[in-house]
């Protein structure tokens, strides 16, 4: 037996490059009202495999909440008020998962950070998300702040191009990354999921990225 296992997880921050921070167990103590809410906004709108573009399916499920939501499709990335597939507004984002957002972007130097979306992405065992950037925003002063809930995941973080070797670090519940600034633009990734089963869960990973999409007034 691992003599650490019995060990609480305590607050720790990693910096990953400047301008980049893994928060550990940021949000731990307060995880579990956090997919409590996240949970009744998964009652209102739907998870979805997404087409790409370039006409793959992402093994990710995505849903948003907020002003603005993601959307994929064959003409391309973008934000819109409005989900494609029901036609209404996206669910309203919880003030405890705004709240959430703004603490973890001033923790990380970002002070004021308000995010006009928040991006569910469903990642069950295999599923992955490959190397990216998030551009499909207008306002790049805003950083992206990201929780992660329920199976652990390899965070794959790489520099401004996609040639670059990126980092691996693992997340777990509770854990947030904030990224901004120099690293805004960072090529950033998800390794495919291992099999496990979380207490609270089950047999998946939610993550939960929060964005600025238009500049602030
Ligand atoms: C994303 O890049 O949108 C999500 C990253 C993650 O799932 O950790
Ligand atoms: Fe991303």
């Amino acid at each position: 037996m691992d003599l650490f296992d019995d060990l609480p997880m305590e607050p720790e921050a990693v910096a990953l490059a400047p301008g980049a921070l893994l928060l550990r167990a940021f949000a731990l103590e307060e995880a579990a009202a956090l997919w409590q809410v996240t949970e009744a906004v998964l009652a209102q709108v739907a998870l979805r495999h997404m087409q790409t573009p370039g006409g793959h399916t992402m093994s990710v499920a995505t849903a948003s909440c907020g002003a603005l939501g993601w959307v994929s499709d064959a003409r391309g990335y973008r934000y819109a008020a409005q989900d494609p597939q029901s036609g209404q507004p996206w669910p309203a984002m919880p003030e405890r998962l705004l709240d959430l957002a703004r603490r973890a972007a001033a923790a990380a130097g970002f002070e004021n950070f308000q995010p006009q979306a928040c991006l569910i992405n469903q990642y069950v065992p295999g599923a992955k998300l490959s190397l990216h950037q998030d551009r499909d925003e207008q306002d790049l002063s805003s950083p992206i702040v990201s929780l992660s809930l329920g199976l652990p995941a390899v965070f794959l973080f790489g520099g401004p191009e996609r040639s670059q070797r990126p980092q691996r670090h693992r997340l777990v519940h509770g854990d947030v990354v904030v990224w901004g600034g120099p690293t805004r633009l960072a090529f950033h990734g998800v390794a495919p999921l291992q099999e496990g089963e979380h207490a609270l869960l089950g047999r998946k990973r939610i993550n939960l990225t929060f964005r600025r999409v238009n500049p602030v007034p």
